[in-house]
């Protein structure tokens, strides 16, 4: 199978048209789609007609896939497939409404963090719900150097559900969900364990310290931080049409999403995510 492939952005991101993911690939074009997601970061796969058990077939083919910690917004049938979706039955969201109001990495809170989410858009709303994506190879090439000395050779701890706090439109984990993701702690520069370039691993969402430094210095870090990597010629904003597949890369891509419409009751966004297990982060 041949399929065209197309930049989306100087940062990161490429499109891919001419696929069918309902079918398994055979193994070339799994080596080429496998090699443009190390090249690209992240892949917009249009057109896609997936059903549950498909979009997971397709998942696994890049390895054993994660079961979300938010338990109850997950598929019963299938709980690889977590609901990002803004629906609500009886006064309350069926998923999570957003996967990350902040810029993050999927399930970085966990020993092993995500390679990779799969998230598949069903629901599109005609404005707003855009997600963005931003490079952390870019990020480590450009760190400032005083930035960079600070953060060398640093360990983050990681935490599920930082800045829920503040959030009380928004589902969060319950307390069951919380006592099984205990806090980790990651080197804030990881390298790829597939093409072996450096990035930097750290994200607003989920790093709340680094390892071994007082507070204000920890704080005042890892805002410096945050602000460099949210550098706008790092990044991409993907405007959903329906029937994307993206695939990004949760080993050197933050994303975040766009929740400006939140609250409006005519806002419908429904998507179906699989999360790619990695390894753990050296
Ligand atoms: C996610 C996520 C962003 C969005 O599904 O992991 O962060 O725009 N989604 O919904
Ligand atoms: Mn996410």
């Amino acid at each position: 199978m041949s399929f065209t492939l197309n930049p989306l952005s100087e940062a990161l991101g490429a499109e891919i048209v001419g696929l069918d993911l309902s079918r398994p690939l055979d193994k070339p074009t799994f080596d080429a789609v496998h090699q443009a997601h190390l090249d690209y970061l992240v892949l917009v796969f249009r057109e896609q007609d997936l059903t549950p058990a498909q979009h997971i077939a397709f998942s696994e083919r890049f390895g054993p896939l994660d079961i979300h910690p938010a338990d109850d917004a997950v598929l019963t049938e299938h709980p690889e497939i977590l609901l990002v979706s803004t629906r609500r039955e009886n006064g309350r969201y069926i998923g999570l409404p957003d996967g990350g109001p902040k810029w993050h990495s999927d399930i970085s809170y966990r020993e092993k963090p995500s390679l990779g989410s799969m998230l598949y858009g069903i629901e599109i709303p005609e404005e707003g719900g855009n997600t963005g994506f931003a490079n952390m190879y870019k990020a480590y090439e450009t760190l400032p150097a005083d930035l960079a000395q600070a953060i060398e050779g640093k360990r983050g701890v990681f935490l599920a559900g930082r800045n829920n706090a503040k959030q009380t439109f928004r589902r969060t984990l319950n307390d069951a969900q919380k006592a099984k993701t205990p806090p980790v702690s990651h080197p804030i520069i990881r390298t790829h364990p597939e093409t072996g370039r450096k990035s930097v691993f750290a994200n607003e969402q989920h790093t709340i310290a680094i390892e071994g430094l007082p507070e204000d210095d920890s704080d005042a870090i890892l805002s410096e931080l945050f602000a460099h990597c949210a550098r706008p010629e790092f990044a991409y904003f993907h405007d959903w049409r329906p029937a994307d597949l993206t695939f990004w890369d949760n080993r050197c891509a933050l994303h975040i999403a766009d929740l400006t419409r939140l609250d409006d009751p005519a806002y419908l966004r429904h998507m179906h995510r699989t999360t790619i297990q990695g390894d753990a982060p050296f």
